[in-house]
């Protein structure tokens, strides 16, 4: 109901009146007057004249899924979403659903998080409404040796929202963290729940820096912000409903595999390639120069007598990145 208000509102330009408001919706005036005053407790800037009715002057800043759903032009992903004021991980939580039979394309996002996890056992900082801490289930119907383009291919999606929502130059850095120049924007971690043969579902976390312009001293050299960057406070609400835009096209039209076009797109906006590189072969810490990533998502690395490795995971160190 205030969802439906809430997108009412948002397409008329001008005011519209409690009597329409209520016919077009089937619910009695008192019910529009309950909604409307809700919207207005969330954040909605919502303006009322006699004999004119309400006009939406502005959404909440913070994060709320009626403004969401204002933004939201998606078939799949988003069709339920739920924001928590706090919980330990939104990956956690979605994952708990997950195993209740939660529906493809479930968001969860928090305004802040406890106990927020990071790739390789790491934490991730969240304090409240300082970034975009969201997590999104999907159920490919895959092998698990079939979704390893999930990282990829959600790293993509994102780094083309922020450049494009942001107006910003943000990078790739392999497997899927964003970067702006020498520093990172966004942390992405999946996880899953499969059988043998069979994905049950997906959760891929992100974590975006928004707000924040200070840092734990252990990160503070190579972590940004949205706003450390342009210097501009973004709509966080607009950003997560382009997000998740630009993920429903690359995972779920792409039937969460890399085309050809798609690892071009990424390579050209991957920091990683044409640098050098050094990772960890069984206890052998070896160097070369990345040169591209394979359909599969893997990191090719030109070794210095000529053969080319593949990187499928762990951690890669970066010249020049941190
Ligand atoms: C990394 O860079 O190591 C990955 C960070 C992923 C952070 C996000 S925030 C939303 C989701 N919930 C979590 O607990 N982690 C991910």
């Amino acid at each position: 109901m205030q969802n439906k208000i809430a997108q009412l509102l948002y397409k008329t330009k001008g005011y519209i009146s409690g009597q329409q408001l209520s016919e077009e919706l089937g619910v009695s005036r008192q019910a529009v007057n309950k909604a409307v005053k809700s919207l207005r407790d969330k954040g909605f800037e919502i303006d009322s004249m006699t004999n004119k009715g309400y006009m939406l002057v502005n959404t909440p800043s913070v994060l709320c899924v009626e403004a969401i759903k204002c933004y939201l032009n998606t078939n799949l992903i988003g069709n339920k979403i739920k924001v928590l004021d706090t919980v330990g991980s939104t990956n956690d939580y979605l994952k708990k659903l997950g195993t209740k039979g939660a529906e493809a394309g479930t968001v969860i996002l928090a305004r802040e998080q406890t106990s927020g996890k990071g790739r390789l056992g790491r934490t991730w900082q969240s304090k409240k409404d300082n970034g975009i801490a969201m997590s999104i289930l999907l159920r490919p119907e895959k092998a698990p040796a079939e979704i390893s383009s999930i990282t990829p291919l959600t790293g993509l999606a994102v780094c083309r929202a922020i450049n494009d929502f942001c107006r910003l130059d943000s990078q790739i850095k392999w497997p899927n963290d964003i970067i702006v120049g020498s520093k990172k924007l966004v942390g992405i971690l999946t996880e899953m729940q499969a059988e043998f043969d069979r994905v049950d579902f997906t959760v891929t976390g992100i974590g975006i820096n928004v707000q924040n312009t200070v840092f734990p001293d252990d990160i503070a050299h190579k972590a940004t912000s949205i706003l450390l960057e342009t210097g501009r406070h973004i709509n966080q609400n607009k950003l997560v409903a382009c997000m998740l835009k630009y993920l429903e096209r690359e995972l779920v039209n792409n039937h969460y595999t890399l085309s050809g076009t798609s690892v071009t797109d990424y390579q050209k906006l991957c920091a990683t390639i044409g640098r050098s590189v050094t990772f960890n072969r069984g206890r052998r810490r070896i160097s070369g120069m990345a040169i591209g990533i394979n359909n599969s998502g893997e990191l090719e690395v030109m070794l210095s007598n000529g053969t080319i490795a593949t990187v499928n995971s762990g951690e890669v160190t970066v010249q020049g990145i941190y």
